[in-house]
């Protein structure tokens, strides 16, 4: 039987699960690039910023059979007044739990999100991938981003 998979906004109640799925994100990320090693203990202070700003944030999670297994993170961003267009939509945080990936739940999360986007009067969403991460580049790909500016760094 298929299971029934839930994409809802987040309740407050939801967030140390979203944190322990925010956590399996960023040790995957460190793992593919030391730059994203974590602090000591990030997990407190991520729950926290959470809670304090769930009702301005855009965080969706998906269900399936009362567990999350996966989650989005979105903000309205703003640009200094020298650009004529101000805001627009961060994407911050996509993750699946990796026995829930490939079926679906990232592309429904982020239908969720762009719709969040919309209601807010956000017509441009914009989000940040690691070159490392394959599974990133062809998930943003196949959902039509567009890479516009590439970051670049060396060590001094
Ligand atoms: C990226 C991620 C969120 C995708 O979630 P997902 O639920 O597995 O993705 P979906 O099943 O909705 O896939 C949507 C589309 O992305 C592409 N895609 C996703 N995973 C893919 C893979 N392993 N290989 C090839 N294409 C893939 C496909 O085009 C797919 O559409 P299709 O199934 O109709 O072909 C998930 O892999 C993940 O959590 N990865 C670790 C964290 C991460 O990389 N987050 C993104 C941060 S920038």
């Amino acid at each position: 039987m298929e299971e029934k998979i839930l994409i809802r906004h987040a309740a407050i109640s939801d967030i140390p699960l979203v944190v322990d799925l925010w956590q399996e994100h960023q040790e995957y990320h460190a793992a593919l690039e030391p730059w994203f090693e974590r602090s000591e203990n990030p997990n407190p202070g991520f729950q926290q910023y959470l809670e304090e700003h769930l009702d301005d944030l855009g965080l969706f999670v998906a269900e399936v059979d009362k567990s999350l297994v996966g989650f989005i993170l979105g903000e309205i961003a703003s640009r200094p007044p020298c650009f004529a267009e101000r805001k627009y939509g961060m994407i911050d945080d996509l993750a699946v739990t990796a026995a829930w990936r490939g079926k679906g739940i990232g592309k429904k999360l982020l239908t969720a999100m762009s719709a969040w986007f919309k209601e807010n009067d956000i017509h441009r969403i914009e989000t940040r991938l690691l070159l490392a991460n394959p599974l990133a580049g062809r998930f943003w790909q196949a959902a039509g981003f567009t890479a516009y500016m590439n970051n670049v760094y060396r060590e001094v």
